[in-house]
């Protein structure tokens, strides 16, 4: 069965390659649809987030990703992928995951598998990411390689 993992990723991180990872252990292939909350502002655009998560996960067989722009349940049907996977980590993050869950199975019926973040990854988020790196931190213990150089050109730019 091919799952989707949808996210913002903005940008992505080390815990979001982990649940996508571990999502792909579980299913055949893994769709990761890029997308936006319409309630965030967001550092990266989203060509260039789907870019970093292309260049992230380019050495996972059987991961591919695109963007997503409407519902994630229209892009589910069209990708003909029959579960959504997401990562929670913490209770904060599963009160929210359960109620999309619950509304994109009304939605459509596809069902949602929530993975716990590994321990290792539970305190990181792209919001302090961002906020590390803008306010002139070391991200790179938390990001892919390739997020962590471009994160770096910003700055310099900036
Ligand atoms: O990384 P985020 O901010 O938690 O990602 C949120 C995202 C993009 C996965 C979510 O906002 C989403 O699913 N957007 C697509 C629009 C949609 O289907 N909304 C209804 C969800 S029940």
């Amino acid at each position: 069965m091919r799952a989707v993992v949808p996210g913002s990723f903005d940008p992505i991180t080390n815990g979001h390659l982990d649940v996508i990872r571990r999502a792909r252990a579980i299913f055949d292939e893994v769709v990761v649809a890029v997308g936006a909350n319409s309630s965030k502002r967001y550092l990266f655009e989203p060509e260039e987030r789907l870019e970093l998560v292309r260049a992230a996960t380019a050495d996972i067989e059987g991961v591919t990703a695109e963007p997503l722009t409407g519902l994630l349940v229209d892009f589910c049907t069209a990708h003909g992928a029959g579960a959504i996977v997401k990562g929670a980590r913490a209770a904060t993050d599963f009160d929210v995951e359960v109620g999309m869950a619950r509304m994109n199975q009304s939605l459509s019926g596809v069902e949602t598998v929530i993975l716990p973040a590994a321990a290792q990854w539970s305190y990181v988020s792209s919001t302090l990411v961002r906020e590390i790196a803008t306010l002139g931190g070391d991200a790179a213990p938390y990001v892919p390689a390739v997020v962590a150089q471009r994160l770096a050109t910003r700055r310099a730019h900036d």
